[in-house]
């Protein structure tokens, strides 16, 4: 074991020693509701807790979200007069196994104890059963848990439709008949009904695929099992058949028709197969947890994307995200035909990605203790083939990973490691709090240089996506002020000045936007020449020029048109993420989580809904600058992988519709119809959604 990982170690046992208390017990006074309750005390500073008392605290009602994903905490005794107990308040606490419910518990809300897969007796002191949501324990085998309940009060809870559900016998799947209408999301660009009942689902089995289609042949095989428990693939009266056909010509376009022959899929590509296949899949969802599909009707649908790429952003800096929880993530995308997972792996606060020519960067750079308030030690990086087999993972699922490495801001902990990075090489710490920090790459020193391209060239054995995202935000609060106290930069940007044709911005503070355009020049230049790879960045207005051929993300708030303008005028891509609308990082509703937080505007689901890619401009801008659409998980404020689903979703589906659907197939009030089924659907797979 290398000595700074035996410091991290030693340093580790001594928090846990000192800071986060295992057992909590709370008695009297307790505050519940508002934006630093007792509640979020408990959940985001007390990481460490693993059994909690609140048997003594006056408290009679459990807010929303109140103890959400705390999977240390093994015992819970709930407030003696507890009657409301709020939706997800103990989501995903899945080292709970069992739980006393008060005699004067009235309601449980949704989810309230979803995804406690540990659970495995429950009491309730309640005579009378409490009003339950009836997704209160989803994700759950409710025959599998032990329900005890008062002398007296068996009846009352047998004959109950939710508790009753406890004493259950296994039953057998319940047959639907064909919804009239399909929840698809995001919603075909044309669906055509004929109306008839054309097909069985219990002739489905038998799948003729192009060669070609091993992967889709593969994932429909999934389909067909979870939804119709299909076993045989070889024999069945009906046929789905998968093919190419070159005639579509827009890719990840797909047709489908349903007849009473069977199913036939075919795409421009196989992105377009497996879409048909999602929307399959959606196809087959039932409106019971038991439920079957159990015939479909005949219909032809036509589908193709609006923009080239839908895409979720993760930040698993502030916060690690477990590997085997990015691949989650990427599943669950893909259902709604989201094509990129972008990877945010270096920032102020970390660095996530293993760096064979610069070990320090993760035996150092990956831990820390804290961020901003939440004292608590957060550590983790992913090695190269962990990043190998994710890419080859998510392939499977059509979606793209793309890696981000930040430049010149937002790269505190790589200085940190390599000081020689930053001007005048200072060891700052790795910053503990969110924020922007004023140490930036050095733009004149070599070292800067060398260091970058041995980093792309590492990860471009890693990473076979075409895309790198090079960061290009927020460098430095005034922006870029550190290097006007560098005497190399201030002789390179005077290098640089004294070029003919070159004067002053009348509009910029300074020329040291000059110094990033030097920097992001000689970059985009190897990456292009040597690596073969299309970069991308965040647009800030300092820039004044865009690369032509790069992809640019706008995303501050306000700001879209200046980025879209720009976009149009350097003959630039530009994906949308403007934080009005693709900020999923925050809070869907005021109150709700992430509740601490630096004073984030909402963005609620509608918000999301109502973003249109084009933004007010023609079809010419359509056609040669929008590339797509992006969501943003910043994690400074998300402390759990649920924590990033729970943001993540249902509003990622509102996007989904977004950067696919045709405008005018698009209503606010059809996809929250569609999203109610659906999203029970994500409930029973164990996805932590908002409430829409
Ligand atoms: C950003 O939110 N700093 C791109
Ligand atoms: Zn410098």
């Amino acid at each position: 074991m290398k000595k700074r990982q035996l410091l991290n170690f030693f340093l580790l046992f001594c928090i846990c020693a000192m800071a986060s208390a295992q057992s909590v017990k709370k008695t009297g006074a307790f505050r519940c509701g508002g934006w630093n309750d007792d509640f979020r005390q408990l959940r985001d500073l007390q990481w460490n807790m693993e059994e909690l008392d609140l048997s003594e605290a006056d408290c009679d009602s459990i807010r929303a979200n109140a103890l959400h994903s705390r999977h240390k905490l093994k015992s819970l005794i709930l407030p003696n007069k507890v009657r409301f107990i709020g939706s997800q308040s103990f989501f995903a606490c899945d080292s709970l196994t069992s739980l006393i419910l008060p005699a004067t518990t009235e309601r449980i809300e949704s989810r309230a104890f979803g995804n406690c897969y540990g659970l495995h007796t429950i009491t309730s002191l309640a005579t009378t059963p409490p009003t339950i949501a009836e997704d209160a324990f989803s994700g759950l085998n409710l025959r599998n848990i032990n329900l005890i309940v008062p002398k007296g009060s068996e009846k009352a809870y047998k004959s109950d439709p939710y508790w009753g559900k406890f004493f259950a016998k296994k039953q057998k799947p319940s047959l639907e008949d064909c919804p009239k209408e399909f929840s698809i999301i995001p919603i075909p660009q044309e669906m055509v009904f004929t109306g008839a009942i054309a097909l069985e689902t219990k002739n489905l089995g038998k799948i003729i695929a192009d060669e070609t289609l091993a992967n889709e042949r593969k994932q429909l095989e999934t389909v067909l099992k979870s939804r119709l428990g299909t076993k045989n693939f070889k024999k069945s009266k009906a046929t789905i058949t998968l093919s190419i056909d070159k005639s579509i010509n827009t890719p990840e376009s797909y047709t489908m028709s349903i007849d009473e022959k069977g199913i036939c899929i075919k795409g421009s590509d196989a992105a377009g197969v497996f879409y048909g296949i999602m929307t399959l899949d959606q196809m087959l969802i039932p409106q019971e947890e038991n439920g079957r599909i159990a015939n479909l009707h005949a219909l032809t649908i036509k589908d193709s994307p609006r923009t080239k790429m839908r895409e979720l952003m993760v930040d698993p800096c502030r916060i690690f995200i477990p590997f085997e929880d990015l691949k989650g993530m990427v599943m669950e995308m893909a259902r709604y035909k989201m094509n990129a997972l972008h990877l945010h792996l270096t920032d102020d606060q970390a660095w996530r990605i293993e760096i064979k020519k610069y070990p320090k960067l993760t035996e150092v750079g990956s831990f820390r203790v804290g961020m901003d308030d939440m004292q608590m030690p957060i550590s983790g990086f992913y090695t190269q083939e962990q990043m190998k087999e994710l890419v080859a993972f998510a392939k499977q699922y059509h979606v793209d990973i793309i890696p981000e490495i930040e430049m010149p801001g937002h790269q505190v902990a790589a200085i940190h490691c390599y000081p020689e990075l930053t001007c005048g090489g200072v060891q700052i710490p790795i910053r503990t709090t969110c924020g922007v920090s004023d140490n930036l790459l050095c733009p004149s020193n070599e070292f800067t240089y060398e260091f970058l391209q041995n980093v792309f060239k590492e990860l471009s054995e890693v990473f076979t996506s075409q895309y790198v995202h090079l960061g290009g935000d927020e460098a430095g609060n005034p922006p870029l002020e550190c290097w006007s106290s560098c005497e190399s930069c201030k002789k390179l940007l005077g290098e640089i000045m004294s070029q003919p044709g070159i004067t002053p911005q009348p509009n910029s503070r300074n020329d040291n936007w000059r110094l990033q355009k030097y920097m992001f020049d000689r970059v985009i230049d190897f990456l292009r020449k040597d690596l073969n790879k299309v970069p991308m960045f965040w647009y800030e207005t300092d820039f004044h020029e865009i690369q032509p051929g790069c992809v640019v993300f706008a995303w501050r708030h306000g700001l879209t048109a200046t980025a879209i303008d720009a976009a149009i005028r350097c003959n630039a891509k530009i994906m949308l993420c403007p934080g009005e609308h693709c900020y999923l990082d925050y809070p869907a509703a005021r109150g709700d989580m992430p509740e601490v937080n630096w004073g984030m505007p909402t963005t609620s689901l509608e918000q999301t809904y109502k973003l249109d890619p084009a933004w007010g401009y023609d079809m010419t801008f359509e056609n040669n600058n929008l590339y797509g659409v992006a969501g943003t998980l910043w994690s400074e404020c998300i402390n759990s992988t649920e924590r990033m689903y729970y943001m993540a979703f249902p509003r990622a589906l509102a996007l989904s519709e977004a950067g696919w659907s045709p405008q005018k197939n698009r209503s606010y009030a059809d996809f929250l119809k569609r999203l109610s089924h659906i999203s029970k659907d994500m409930h029973r797979r164990g996805i932590c959604t908002a409430n829409p």
